[in-house]
């Protein structure tokens, strides 16, 4: 049997320095991982290291047009650190990264989806973010936000707070999502395996 695809998308903020402990924990799991940044994600992440771990190169544009597709399908999606801008942009539909193209069909799709934002008290607390968290929701997205998950911090204090991020949260999430059979009817998902359009 072949080895399910997880991508795990890294937004720009301080846990994307350490989305290498989600890709060991996913592989220990028997995921074939490939790790994906937002262009702010990729400013925080050591690209070099997570291609040595995966055996993949991180993306973090769109393709030229024409040119071949270089990672295999996903069966399930993780987004850690989700930006609050990232969560926002999902949640209505944009498209201006390869990140959020990939999300915004991966609910088209209804594939397995976990995200785990990562922000300060402020930033969170703005209005629009817990209606785009409530939104994502309500299409399927698992969006671990919450007192339960983790306290926020205060602003400019995040990196101090890397050790309480919840990696592992995110792995036991979408294999729940599987069990629970989401991901198992998808008609956008391609006959030979290669990520579509992307
Ligand atoms: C040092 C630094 C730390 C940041 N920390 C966070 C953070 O913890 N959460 C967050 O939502 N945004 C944070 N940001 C802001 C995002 O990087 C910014 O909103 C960016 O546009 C996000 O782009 P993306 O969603 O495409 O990754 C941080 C920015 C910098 C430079």
């Amino acid at each position: 049997m072949s080895q399910r695809v997880l991508y795990v998308i890294a937004c720009g903020a301080p846990p994307a320095r350490e989305v290498g402990r989600l890709v060991s924990l996913a592989q220990g799991r028997g995921w074939n991982v490939c790790v994906l940044t937002t262009p702010s994600g990729r400013r925080f992440a050591d690209v070099a290291g997570l291609e040595r771990l995966t055996g993949h190169p991180v993306r973090s544009e769109y393709k030229d047009p024409g040119e071949p597709d270089v990672l295999p399908t996903p069966d399930a999606v993780i987004v850690a650190p989700a930006t609050v801008n990232t969560v926002n942009k999902w949640a209505a539909g944009i498209c201006d990264t390869l990140a959020l193209g990939i999300l915004v069909e991966a609910i088209g799709k209804g594939l397995p989806l976990v995200a785990l934002p990562f922000s300060n008290r402020a930033h969170a607390a703005h209005p629009a973010f817990a209606e785009n968290v409530a939104k994502l929701r309500s299409w399927g997205v698992r969006v671990l936000f919450g007192p339960d998950v983790y306290p926020l911090h205060d602003p400019g204090t995040g990196s101090s707070y890397l050790h309480l991020f919840p990696w592992a949260k995110t792995i036991e999430a979408i294999e729940h999502g599987i069990r629970d059979g989401e991901g198992d009817a998808d008609p956008a998902r391609p006959a030979d395996g290669r990520q579509a359009r992307q």
